[in-house]
């Protein structure tokens, strides 16, 4: 068969990743799509700076945009995160009806019903499955797995770092900014973790599970968030003396007609599943009607792990292309709205 051409947006940790998985795999991949996966181009803001990535130089260039509107394209893969310019190359590559797998939460997150609306329109598959807890299966089966049900609940530790940071706090009595260190020392924090310590990282993510969970379009700034630079030594101490530990959680609640979700430091009894979820791992719960309790586990970030979700993505979108098949599309969904936490 003739192959899938795919054109990659940003090669940091996660697009490197995705590089060195497309060629060690590409025998198992090309099996699993029934054609040949081929790299065609590789957008970045210094095509000559030398990487370390066994990356053909000659596929480097800076003009994403012109490698979004390359007719040979069928695939763009996203991973340079930020709203803009991602939407604008996102939003040609759907109307031009390639497929579309991104890791980029904050722009799911802000505008994912226009990128929705686009690849429906253009009838085009937009899979996002890396931009939520990394390597976990989450999405999809949110997506597809649980749509013969109705989703009640969804409950979770989204953001590793602000994980790593209480977990430490609790094992060692370490203070917010003691633990900040550490996590920066380890390379769990980014030189400026403000979205992680703050919580927008896991509004963002909230954001996303809540749409997809509840068939509704709930943006980040209709989730409630509090991060976690408040917590003190003080704080955990006494939650440990009451045998529960403080997570940061995310929880969206379908409430009637609307959704309510919120992002805040929470204790949780240590009998709770939740509970034991340390270093820089995620965690989710969801609960519906028919399945009761599920709970996804596993790496939330890293390259390998958020790159194994970009492969997934990328071969259902492959696969889906030969076969003329298509993803749910979620534009057709029923708009719940999100309500405020505080008129709950
Ligand atoms: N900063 C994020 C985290 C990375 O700590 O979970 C993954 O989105």
């Amino acid at each position: 068969a003739k192959p899938v051409k795919i054109a990659l947006l940003g090669c940091g940790t996660v697009g490197t990743e995705v590089v060195r998985l497309l060629g060690e795999q590409a025998a198992d991949l090309t099996a699993r799509v029934g054609a040949p996966l081929e790299l065609v181009g590789v957008a970045v803001r210094r095509p000559g700076r030398t990487r370390d990535t066994g990356i053909d130089p000659g596929l480097f260039t800076s003009d994403a945009m012109g490698l979004v509107q390359r007719d040979d394209v069928d695939v763009v893969i996203e991973v340079v995160g930020g709203i803009e310019p991602a939407r604008t190359w996102l939003l040609e590559a759907l109307k031009r009806g390639k497929g579309v797998v991104t890791a980029n939460k904050a722009l799911l997150a802000e505008d994912g019903a226009a990128l929705h609306d686009a690849a429906a329109e253009a009838g085009a598959d937009l899979f996002y499955e890396a931009s939520v807890a990394g390597a976990i299966p989450l999405l999809r089966p949110l997506r597809e797995s649980l749509h013969g049900d109705r989703v009640t609940r969804i409950t979770g530790i989204v953001n590793g770092t602000t994980n790593f940071i209480l977990s430490a706090m609790d094992a060692t009595g370490a203070s917010f900014t003691e633990a900040l260190e550490e996590a920066t020392a380890l390379g769990y924090a980014e030189a400026d973790p403000t979205a992680d310590v703050e919580g927008f990282d896991a509004a963002a993510k909230a954001a996303i599970l809540a749409s997809l969970g509840f068939h509704s379009r709930v943006t980040a700034a209709d989730v409630y968030r509090e991060g976690i630079t408040e917590v003190t030594a003080t704080d955990v101490a006494s939650a440990k003396g009451m045998g529960s530990t403080i997570k940061l959680l995310c929880i969206a609640e379908r409430t009637g007609d609307a959704v309510t979700v919120r992002v805040h430091p929470a204790m949780i009894p240590r009998t709770h599943p939740l509970a034991s979820v340390g270093d820089a791992f995620n965690a989710v719960f969801v609960e519906a009607e028919a399945a009761g309790q599920l709970m996804f586990y596993g790496r939330g970030a890293g390259g390998a792990p958020t790159a194994s979700a970009v492969l997934g993505d990328l071969v259902a979108v492959a696969r889906n292309r030969l076969s003329g098949a298509r993803a749910p599309s979620e534009s057709a969904y029923a708009k719940l709205t999100a309500r405020p936490i505080g008129e709950v």
